[in-house]
């Protein structure tokens, strides 16, 4: 067996819980690709994991190798992974199993796509996690359609900065909330309107609202209730929203939990290989430095992505 360097943990911890090991890769199943890894990105699920607060990680789980987006090199298909070939360039979201900071990674053919043209590792590995959240969130279960509204929240980080411009290729009108340092930023990206939440209060700035999409939660949320017109919806990344309050505002309200899913992965590298969605990576890491990438996105104010490089 081949021995591969990957960032796990061996107990729930602070920002010293990962460690860097030399781990035997294990082979792809049928369905599932092995793939050489070029690039990770860090995600706020991968400290929620490594802190023990994440419910669908437990200990029986551990050791458990950080990371769920990945962008490199098919090395190896499984018996019935005909979509892919050896050396094909792609993207993919890894399972809650975990594994993409890693040299190499075993992911379902399913969770993968070609790599965008025009684009590097380091942007590619930038879209999967973050990518297909702002998609699902948006389109799968907020329905958002052209030429309606939806208020973002939060359209400066690694969900949000995907999120405007995927609502703005879709022809929507987008309201984005950023701090003041980001007001630039998420005009960049195509907002419409966007909101510096430090100096204005939102809800005195919009209303007759189609969506909220919530990455935000708390008072934020509380906040946004009254902005939503009547067969509207709220959709949240974070806790799930009151059913009582969204059925005596005659709203919609959801919390989701993102799913891999390749088709949509290469619906959304159609939109970045036309240039209508850049990623945005705000720093890089090298692949030994993941524990300290990871607590620079704990800090809560990363702009776009945070991406490990490997080799
Ligand atoms: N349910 C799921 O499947 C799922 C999937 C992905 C993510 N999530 C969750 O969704 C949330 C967002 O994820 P992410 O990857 O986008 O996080 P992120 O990259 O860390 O971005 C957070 C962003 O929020 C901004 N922000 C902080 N307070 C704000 C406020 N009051 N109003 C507006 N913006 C504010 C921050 O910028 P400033 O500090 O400069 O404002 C930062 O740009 C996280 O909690 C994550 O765990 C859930």
């Amino acid at each position: 067996m081949t021995k591969v360097q990957k960032i796990r943990i061996h107990q729930f911890g602070g920002p010293e819980a990962p460690h860097a090991d030399e781990v035997d890769q294990s082979q792809p199943d049928a369905g599932q690709v092995l793939v050489a890894v070029r690039a990770a990105s860090i995600n706020p699920v991968d400290f929620k994991i490594r802190s023990g607060k994440y419910p669908a990680v437990k200990e029986d789980r551990l050791p458990y190798t950080l990371g769920r987006d990945v962008s490199g090199v098919v090395a190896k298909c499984g018996a019935q992974a005909s979509r892919f070939k050896a050396g094909d360039d792609v993207l993919g979201m890894v399972g809650i199993c975990g594994g993409g900071y890693a040299e190499q990674v075993v992911l379902a053919q399913t969770a993968v796509a070609a790599k965008p043209s025009g684009i590097d590792h380091i942007h590619a590995a930038a879209i999967p996690l973050a990518g297909q959240t702002a998609w699902q969130g948006l389109f799968r279960h907020g329905g958002l359609k052209a030429g309606q509204s939806v208020l973002i929240h939060g359209g400066s980080g690694g969900v949000g900065h995907f999120a405007v411009q995927f609502a703005k290729a879709k022809g929507a009108r987008v309201l984005t909330t950023v701090s003041t340092e980001n007001v630039d930023f998420a005009r960049s990206l195509g907002a419409d309107v966007v909101i510096d939440y430090k100096k204005k209060r939102f809800e005195e700035e919009v209303s007759d609202l189609d969506m909220v999409f919530d990455l935000i939660d708390g008072d934020t949320r509380e906040r946004s209730w009254k902005l939503l017109k009547k067969g509207a919806v709220l959709v949240s990344t974070l806790t799930d929203p009151s059913q009582e309050k969204a059925k005596e505002l005659g709203v919609r309200a959801m919390r989701y939990t993102v799913e891999a899913d390749g088709d949509e992965l290469a619906e959304i590298a159609k939109l970045v290989v036309t240039g209508k969605v850049k990623p945005y990576v705000q720093q890089t890491f090298p692949l030994k430095a993941a524990a300290e990438a990871l607590a620079a996105v704990e800090k809560g104010h990363s702009v776009g992505k945070v991406v490990l490089t490997v080799k």
